[in-house]
């Protein structure tokens, strides 16, 4: 098992396939952005096999596909089956801003992705355009619908809310929600890079507040992902919801993640900078045993947690860059 310097048991590996998107959020990536990482320093789907491999024997269960759009990586099923395959691969998911899901749902549950988290932040086409830049609703619906279809239960939709933006669609999304027997989860936008956007997002206690009232909201224990969201049901059962608070109460004392980008860094904090660079190793033909002891290493440096609030200037590389 990996354990880091504050008793923290690592067992949750976020694995970044691309850095690259079709939408351009807000909140995530700068408009005309082009510093994306070069083909030739991917990581191959082999050197990605070995490093969830290499977790895996160091008691890691828990991995999931991000990006960037994780479906804009070619055959990206075939690179879900592998790592489904592999020993000690408990749970396999996927986070995804959906705009390709109906061409791929079916090959991805066939490859064993059990559960997926789809990026929506509002149910109309206007609103959707302005944070993303393109006109994606249909495809995003058509992909929820073909998810289902192809047998996702308990789908996730996480939206991040911005004020003054799409903080008034919270209440029809969660409408949308209970009639699609989807999980809502609400997102405060952290300031990761400078997007040159409006993207001050919402302070999630008021909103809770006022959502509990309205739908007789109660905290639930449930265990619904290996993330950092607290999760609340409605009194008949119907409806599922899950904060992610890193701004107004942060979750790092629980933190049980690390990050793979699709260069081979292994970052150890969202808000922070320690990292280690696995692709040397790998393409110098490291043994295991000295990609786990670079795992081992790299996990003793991981921080205590973020600083988001002290220094939002301290994390210059944008959310697409990791891997939200
Ligand atoms: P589940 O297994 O379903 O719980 O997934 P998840 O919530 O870990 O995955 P998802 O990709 O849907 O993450 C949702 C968002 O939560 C991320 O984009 C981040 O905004 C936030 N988040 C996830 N992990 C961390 C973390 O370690 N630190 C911080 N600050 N935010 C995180
Ligand atoms: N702050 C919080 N969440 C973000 N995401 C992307 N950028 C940010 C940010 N700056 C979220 C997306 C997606 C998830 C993987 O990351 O909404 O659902
Ligand atoms: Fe973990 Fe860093 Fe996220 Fe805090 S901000 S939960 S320490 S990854």
């Amino acid at each position: 098992m990996l354990s880091d310097r504050f008793g923290r048991t690592i067992d949750y590996l976020r694995l970044s396939v691309t850095d690259r998107c079709d939408l351009r959020c807000s909140y995530c990536i700068p408009k005309g952005f082009k510093g994306f990482e070069e083909p030739a320093n991917w990581l191959s789907f082999n050197e990605i096999e070995r490093v969830v491999a290499a977790f895996a024997r160091l008691g890691t269960r828990r991995f999931r596909l991000t990006g960037g759009e994780p479906l804009l990586r070619r055959n990206l099923p075939a690179l879900a089956a592998s790592l489904s395959a592999l020993p000690g691969v408990e749970d396999l998911s996927l986070s995804t801003n959906a705009t390709q899901l109906a061409e791929h749902a079916h090959a991805l549950h066939h490859a064993g992705v059990r559960r997926l988290n789809v990026s929506l932040d509002s149910l109309r086409e206007d609103c959707v355009h302005d944070i993303t830049g393109s006109h994606s609703l249909p495809k995003v619906l058509d992909g929820l619908r073909a998810a289902r279809e192809a047998g996702f239960e308990r789908i996730k939709i996480n939206m991040v809310p911005i004020a003054g933006v799409n903080d008034a669609d919270i209440e029809p999304m969660v409408a949308f929600c209970i009639e699609n027997g989807l999980i809502l989860r609400l997102i405060e936008a952290m300031p990761m890079g400078s997007t040159g956007q409006h993207t001050q997002g919402l302070n999630l206690q008021h909103t809770l507040a006022q959502l509990q009232q309205r739908f007789d909201l109660r905290p639930t224990c449930k265990t619904l992902g290996g993330g950092p969201a607290r999760y609340w049901e409605s009194a008949d059962g119907g409806f599922t919801l899950g904060l992610i608070t890193p701004m107004s109460q942060h979750f790092c004392a629980t933190c049980n993640r690390v990050r793979l980008s699709v260069d081979g860094t292994l970052y150890m904090c969202l808000g922070q900078e320690e990292r280690c660079e696995l692709r040397p190793l790998l393409r110098d033909g490291c043994s295991d045993a000295e990609l786990e002891a670079a795992i081992r290493s790299a996990i003793e440096l991981k921080p205590e947690k973020h600083e988001f609030i002290a220094q939002p200037q301290r994390v210059v590389r944008f959310m697409s860059m990791t891997g939200g």
